[in-house]
């Protein structure tokens, strides 16, 4: 075992203001540290975003957290591969190991746990011979606020993703979930995990594509989608479902190309699973049903260098 959570991305952009109202929009909770912005989801003591001024949207540093034990034997391993442990950049909290991947994207492994999230009763819908619920309407208030109750992934671009799926799982200790050919693989932890905590979509060069949060039902991603709609953030992709790790999904896009998703019921692998990764063909990457995905969808808009 090694990595046994996402902590949280921290990108660099232009304007740190604005990238706190896309967030706070979105409905994470929103602070200032000094120069940087941090975010968390309400009801839960771990930061999941990190804003630093940049002159370009980029990609910062990604945090992990691992058990105490499982920590000098990544830096065994980390020695072994010929990665050189870094000084943690300044201004950062300085927790735990700090080097580079493969693709040169900073990386931080500190002893940290998942913290506690928010549940959300059980939603309880009427199916065809199935009333789960009676006597009651369904239906969320108009003015609900969504809160999504924590950061489920990450999803970068790579140009070399054979080489990061045997870096994250040889070395940092990740498992395969699925993929699909060369386009697209989803990791999970080993100790009970939600389908994917990080995932790489093949390019050209390095990038961020999307970070995911998630909420407690599909009306939460409906009522979050419309509330940034109104919010004037027009572009994204949704309402649909995907194939692997079967969330449904809304995605938005931030003022810098990249997206932020809703997402809920995601799939599940347990600790003791004999979940057998499955090479889905390309057509079955993206989605199962939906709304054709705009063109822009898969592009990478990180800068170059
Ligand atoms: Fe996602």
């Amino acid at each position: 075992m090694t990595i046994s959570s996402l902590q949280y991305f921290a990108l660099t952009i232009p304007d740190v203001d604005a990238g706190k109202q896309f967030y706070a929009d979105f409905g994470l909770q929103a602070r200032d540290e000094g120069e940087r912005a941090i975010l968390r989801c309400d009801g839960r003591e771990q930061d999941q975003v990190i804003l630093l001024e940049g002159a370009n949207r980029r990609m910062h540093h990604v945090a992990f957290g691992t058990l105490a034990n499982d920590l000098a034997d990544l830096k065994n391993r980390l020695e072994a591969e010929h990665t050189a442990l870094i000084d943690a950049p300044k201004g950062s909290d300085g927790a735990g190991l700090w080097f580079h991947d493969p693709d040169g994207v900073l990386i931080s492994v500190r002893v940290a746990d998942s913290a506690p999230w928010r549940t959300a009763p059980e939603w309880k819908i009427n199916t065809p011979g199935h009333f789960s619920r009676i006597g009651r309407p369904g239906h969320p208030r108009r003015d609900a606020r969504v809160r999504p109750t924590r950061l489920g992934h990450i999803l970068r671009f790579t140009p070399q993703l054979q080489r990061m799926i045997d870096f994250y799982t040889r070395v940092l200790g990740l498992k395969l979930s699925d993929r699909a050919q060369d386009i697209v693989a989803f990791l999970h932890t080993r100790g009970g995990s939600d389908h994917h905590v990080l995932a790489f979509l093949a390019s050209d060069r390095p990038g961020f594509h999307h970070a995911s949060f998630e909420v407690a039902n599909v009306d939460e991603i409906g009522l979050g989608a419309c509330n940034m709609l109104d919010k004037g953030y027009n572009d994204g992709w949704g309402f649909g479902r995907h194939v692997i790790g079967s969330n449904f999904f809304h995605y938005i896009r931030d003022p810098w190309m990249s997206l932020a998703e809703y997402f809920c019921d995601i799939d599940y692998i347990a600790a003791d699973s004999d979940w057998k990764p499955t090479n889905y063909a390309i057509e079955d990457a993206l989605y199962v049903w939906g709304p054709k995905p705009p063109e822009n969808f898969g592009i990478n808009f990180e800068a170059n260098g």
